[in-house]
């Protein structure tokens, strides 16, 4: 029988806390901090890259939008995409000949063939965008081979993968970034913009949720495999899709800058059958899946509040019903998305925050250098191109990356540890410090 690495990982994460910490009190402390050997990536920056090389493994939705956005990047070269289905690599070779560049050398085969692609030496950075047990895999095995690491979200499903992607980044000196894309947003930037000119005041609490559309995917026939992920993960008695949410609000809340996440304790309403199975296809893999709303609770060291409220359509009129769902509180005023308004203490008025005011006043530097610099690409503007954009100027220019490796463990980590809390009755999870304790400098 064909063994489900996932489910083996997290049986064996869950059994490694139990076996190793049998007291209640220890399991909810799966920290076990391993001995730090290597530098800290933390501010991590390499020598200027002039055309950043770039592989792609898995190449489906995601990983084709990432390449289409790429060729309207200056100074960045594809030269490797890596899949297992060929008639994907099909489909990417023509937006290369279409465009009369040179075609990336294709690997495809097996499940292992990636291994391949990072024996080539004319890649700087390997994106990788294949279902979620292979993210920590390959992120590991890209490093070692000595690239950078761009990886969805989420980077690992376990606490020990988790932090063998640090050690690894440590080790190797190599940039593992988990694509928050959401952290890009124009919204989401212009708030942080707003929080780093104190006109929030000092922040106290968010709310950083997430509502998964189930029923879209169950309309679809074949539905593709790396959507079908977040619903997989909807099995897990757990907070199921915290990091679109939670990336935002720890910006905000400068975690690993300040601040970082303390411990977490989380509950799960029933579970029913979920709503609006209206597919056509009755061997549909999501039909009769049973879906609860997971509700947790992360407290900072600073003793700052995060409400995760995940949600499968339940048909819930909240406003978690526009994935994601954010709030921060702060003490002289607070935003709320979906849509944005803000109400300060100096106007307790609510106002919508797109208005022409906010925006001159705090759009994001990022988002403007990026209108003034690429009008000709205006269509393509959104969160996923400021964010590779982003990335190859950090390369580019020998400048750190915004989030690092640290940053995507701790939002992958949730999960599996509001799981843990769920099991001992909402008692509160210590998180693993994944910087040692360079969050405080
Ligand atoms: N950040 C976001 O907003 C967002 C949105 C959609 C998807 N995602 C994530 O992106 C990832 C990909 O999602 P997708 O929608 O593109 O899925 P997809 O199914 O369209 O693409 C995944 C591709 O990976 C390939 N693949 C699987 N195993 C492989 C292996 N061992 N080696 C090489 N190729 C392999 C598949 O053949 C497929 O083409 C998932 O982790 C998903 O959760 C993130």
């Amino acid at each position: 029988m064909k063994l489900d690495r996932r489910l083996f990982l997290k049986s064996a994460s869950l059994a490694a806390v139990s076996l190793s910490h049998p007291s209640l009190a220890a399991s909810l402390n799966p920290i076990s901090k391993p001995q730090q050997f290597d530098p800290s990536v933390i501010g991590l920056t390499v020598p200027e890259i002039n055309i950043v090389r770039v592989a792609v493994i898995g190449v489906g939705d995601r990983g084709t939008h990432y390449i289409n956005q790429l060729l309207n990047i200056d100074g960045v070269s594809i030269t490797a995409i890596c899949d297992t289905d060929s008639t994907a690599l099909d489909k990417v070779m023509e937006q290369f000949s279409q465009r009369d560049l040179k075609a990336p050398d294709r690997f495809t085969g097996n499940e292992q063939t990636y291994l391949d692609l990072l024996t080539k030496n004319d890649i700087d950075i390997v994106i990788i965008c294949t279902p979620w047990e292979w993210h920590a895999p390959m992120a590991i095995d890209a490093m070692e081979s000595g690239k950078h690491v761009l990886v969805e979200a989420p980077m690992a499903l376990s606490v020990e993968e988790c932090w063998q992607i640090v050690n690894t980044s440590e080790k190797t000196q190599k940039n593992c970034m988990m694509m928050e894309s959401i952290n890009y947003g124009r919204d989401a930037l212009m708030v942080l913009n707003m929080v780093r000119k104190g006109v929030l005041g000092e922040l106290l609490h968010a709310e950083a949720s997430y509502n998964l559309k189930l029923h879209k995917h169950m309309q679809q026939l074949t539905p593709k495999m790396g959507n079908l992920d977040r619903y997989k993960n909807v099995k897990l008695n757990g907070s199921y899709y915290p990091t679109h949410g939670l990336g935002p609000v720890s910006l905000y809340m400068d975690i690993h800058r300040g601040d970082r996440f303390d411990y977490i304790t989380a509950m799960t309403s029933p579970s029913s059958p979920s709503s609006n199975q209206d597919n056509r296809e009755q061997q549909h893999p999501l039909k009769g899946l049973d879906v609860n709303i997971n509700t947790s609770l992360i407290k900072t060291v600073k003793g700052r509040t995060i409400i995760i409220n995940n949600t499968v359509n339940h048909g819930s009129a909240s406003s978690v019903q526009t994935a994601p769902h954010s709030r921060i509180q702060g003490t002289k005023g607070s935003y709320i998305s979906s849509p944005n308004r803000i109400v300060l203490s100096s106007n307790t008025n609510e106002q919508y925050l797109n208005t022409f005011n906010w925006e001159q006043k705090y759009q994001h530097p990022l988002w403007q250098q990026l209108d003034r610099q690429t009008k000709h690409h205006c269509l393509s503007h959104n969160m996923d191109f400021l964010m590779l954009w982003r990335v190859v100027y950090c390369l580019r220019n020998g400048e750190p990356l915004d989030q690092n490796v640290y940053d995507g463990a701790a939002l992958s980590v949730v999960s599996i540890l509001s799981e843990i809390s769920i099991s001992n009755r909402s008692h509160s999870v210590n998180f693993p410090d994944f910087t040692r304790g360079q969050w405080q400098t």
